[in-house]
């Protein structure tokens, strides 16, 4: 009796993912990002930022009395390596929550076989508006791109000084991310009096935006939205400055990376702003102790996916002790009740959606390539 009982326990032990091999119990959590690849700064970011909060937690003892173990895999921002880390991490590893994968169209096909399998899906970074639709155990950090396109729209219309009345689009056709910022912004652009004059698009891969720019010349814009990861953002700013396209170019959270200027060329970011979640410049007090610890552990200014990526962790940290117990049920619906969470790049308050509304930072830089503020932007209240 006693012993079918041990048995028992040690079974649902196991399956809750509570023991180690080594027999203590952690919490186990693995992190889905692209290492290597193209966009490879934004998961070296989410996994500095990730790290360094694991550390901080388990130095003053863990959650629950457990300390968290990371479990990282590299997806190479691919959508079915995405899927695949999703299954072993939870048939190998065990792991009571997955955070990532990190760009939307990677968390769109890993977030299904969490959401089958009932593991909480946090992913820090995604925006796209598809990815908590997959289901109630799929969560994100950070806000929605219908916000971030709007931002922009407006941004165009009214924060550039004058008026800007005319808008060209060269957009990823084979990126969720892409595609939707493309729209939100043509959408909020056109509802906001202005004519989008033309659209054009990409696929994964390309190098050469030469066609593409040129017909965009052509119809002469007042500004031009770029809604693309810094790998190709980089190459179409470049090449639309020396096709003498001077115009503003926008795009969103996907310039931010270190290596848009050296693709770019610093002198050629001038006159371009972007969409984020998060300034390290910034002088509040959560932004500060944040910027300043990274600042010691990796010798570098933390960009907003590792900030990004910090406070996911903090998000499940905080819903595993509400939880009061390590168990994947629990956990999903002590995330879904996150509440007044005040973190680094905001306060997370999660709506019915599993969507927290946050507030948008502008940037633009300076004739060094580097980032410089320029305005907050709120959600609307409703
Ligand atoms: N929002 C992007 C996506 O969903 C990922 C990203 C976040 C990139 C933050 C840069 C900064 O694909």
């Amino acid at each position: 009796m006693k012993r079918v009982f041990l048995m028992l326990l040690v079974v649902s032990l196991i399956i809750s993912g509570v023991t180690s091999v080594y027999g203590a119990e952690t919490i186990k959590v693995g992190l889905i990002t692209p290492l290597t690849g193209p966009i490879a700064t934004f998961g070296q970011s989410v996994e500095k930022g990730v790290r360094m909060a694991v550390d901080e937690i388990n130095a003053k003892g863990g959650v629950l009395g457990m300390k968290i173990e990371l479990f990282v895999e590299d997806n190479q921002a691919k959508a079915e390596e995405s899927a695949n880390i999703a299954r072993k991490f939870i048939e190998q590893n065990k792991v009571v929550a997955i955070l990532g994968p990190v760009i939307s169209s990677n968390t769109l096909a890993a977030a299904p076989i969490a959401q089958q399998s009932k593991v909480p899906l946090l992913s820090p970074t995604a925006t796209n508006p598809r990815v908590t639709q997959v289901g109630n155990y799929i969560f994100r950090a950070c806000f929605v791109d219908d916000f971030q396109g709007t931002v922009m729209a407006r941004f165009a219309r009214t924060g550039l000084g004058k008026r800007l009345n005319t808008a060209a689009i060269l957009y990823e056709k084979t990126s969720d991310y892409s595609i939707g910022l493309a729209k939100y912004f043509k959408e909020t652009f056109i509802s906001l009096g202005g004519k989008i004059v033309a659209e054009e698009s990409f696929s994964s891969g390309d190098q050469d935006f030469s066609a593409q720019l040129t017909k965009i010349k052509g119809k002469n814009p007042d500004v031009l939205y770029v809604p693309s990861y810094y790998d190709t953002a980089g190459l179409i700013i470049k090449q639309a400055r020396e096709l003498g396209i001077n115009v503003p170019i926008l795009g969103g959270d996907g310039f931010d990376s270190p290596q848009l200027a050296e693709l770019a060329g610093k002198e050629n970011l001038k006159n371009c702003y972007f969409s984020g979640h998060f300034f390290a410049g910034s002088k509040s007090p959560e932004v500060r102790t944040f910027v300043a610890n990274y600042k010691k552990r990796y010798n570098a200014v933390p960009d907003m996916l590792a900030a990004l990526g910090y406070d996911a962790v903090y998000m499940l940290a905080d819903a595993i002790k509400r939880a009061g117990k390590v168990d994947r049920d629990a956990i999903r619906d002590a995330l879904a009740n996150t509440k007044n969470l005040k973190l680094v790049t905001g306060t997370i308050t999660l709506d019915e959606n599993r969507n927290p509304k946050k507030s948008a930072v502008i940037v633009g830089f300076d004739s060094n390539g580097n980032q410089v503020y320029k305005t907050t932007v709120n959600p609307p209240k409703k």
